[in-house]
């Protein structure tokens, strides 16, 4: 027998793994750089990894009070109430949440194109269709309701990642508003925010306070440096709120994770040092790198490097692993992660010297 006919639905390619490469190369992973999957370069908050040690002994249980502790202190944090936020296997597990909430078969998604692979294939996989708008490289993928509204037909969710992945343009809080406004009252905004320590806009949460057309998406894969664990969330309307408890796999995230994610929240110094970090690695990809880059409010910064496959694969075998964007769309383009000081100073001298070599022929 076969599964069902999933031509259709194509396979998340993620960034290479340090090991894996290490491996191909015969390398030792310690001499590796990875900017490819834009996780934390300082690692988990040392609180969190103390509190997953304290807690080790506890998974034998199903979790319950850590998952009721962890939505607890992010109503708090966001000033909402418990039942809208729902905990997840990172943000990725909001969204299943969310079109499991939303989607019936053949309803349709509005996402951007370049874009998040998994709006996409999260749709797909509840029998939801997908129309995308275009965010366009000559306007330095500019994120305006106009914009997205030139492609909307009515679309049950409409994402909007902001920061944006790979790009890293955001769309402002008024023109989040614009859109949700000017969209149908039956479709869902789902403001991505992924990155959204990073930049300098005010989350849209705060449009939740008087509308319920709009969803947001966080996770502690980035800022917190939790990727490994899988735990992230959506911040939905009240008034549809108690959906959480009809669509959510039963106990969502982890008595490892909740726990891990309570004390990295209260770890403001590990946060606000990885914010830090990003926003000067960031300016200094711009800055000194040997190639055209997009203004970034992410951990990552798109540059147009002529062939991204050459050029991410002279870098590896350089030690330095980058994100080729050619799965986006975008063949010409390199995403590279903002690391540590260190690391991103290396790492940018290294693709400079790759790109020369490229420019003299000495990888061709
Ligand atoms: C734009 C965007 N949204 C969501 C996610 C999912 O993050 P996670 O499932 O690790 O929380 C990512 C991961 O890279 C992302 O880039």
């Amino acid at each position: 027998m076969d599964p069902r006919d999933l031509s259709s639905h194509s396979p998340y390619v993620p960034g290479r793994g340090v090991e894996e490469v290490a491996r191909d190369l015969g390398l030792d992973p310690d001499e590796l750089i990875k900017l490819s999957s834009n996780e934390n370069p300082h690692g988990a908050s040392p609180d969190a990894v103390d509190a997953i040690r304290a807690h080790a002994a506890g998974i034998s249980v199903y979790p319950k009070a850590s998952h009721a502790d962890l939505t607890d202190r992010l109503a708090e944090k966001w000033d909402v109430t418990t039942d809208q936020v729902w905990l997840s296997p990172g943000a990725d597990g909001s969204i299943d949440y969310l079109s499991r909430a939303m989607l019936e078969p053949d309803d349709r998604i509005l996402v951007p194109d370049p874009g998040f692979a998994y709006y996409a294939m999260s749709a797909r996989y509840h029998h939801g269709e997908v129309a995308t708008y275009p965010l366009a490289r000559d306007s330095d993928f500019d994120q305006t309701a106009e914009g997205v509204l030139s492609a909307y037909d009515g679309e049950r969710v409409v994402y909007v990642t902001s920061p944006h992945n790979p790009s890293g343009s955001v769309m402002s809080l008024p023109e989040v508003r614009a859109l949700a406004d000017a969209t149908g009252p039956e479709t869902l905004v789902v403001v991505d925010e992924a990155y959204g320590e990073f930049a300098d806009e005010e989350s849209a949460v705060s449009l939740l306070a008087d509308r319920d057309d709009v969803a947001v998406l966080r996770t502690f894969s980035k800022a917190y440096g939790l990727a490994g664990l899988r735990i992230g969330y959506a911040i939905v309307p009240e008034a549809w709120a108690d959906a959480y408890a009809r669509v959510n796999t039963p106990f969502a995230a982890s008595e490892l994770a909740c726990r891990a994610a309570l004390a990295a929240l209260d770890d403001d110094e590990h946060v606000e040092t990885s914010i830090e970090t990003a926003r000067w690695a960031r300016e200094y990809i711009a800055a000194e790198l040997d190639a055209d880059t997009y203004e970034s409010a992410g951990n990552f910064v798109l540059a147009e490097v002529g062939d991204a496959g050459t050029v991410a694969e002279a870098a590896q075998r350089e030690g330095v692993i980058i994100r080729d964007c050619t799965s986006f769309g975008l063949p010409s383009c390199v995403r590279i992660s903002t690391g540590t000081r260190e690391g991103t100073r290396e790492a940018v001298a290294t693709l400079n010297d790759v790109l020369a070599d490229l420019e003299l022929g000495v990888h061709a």
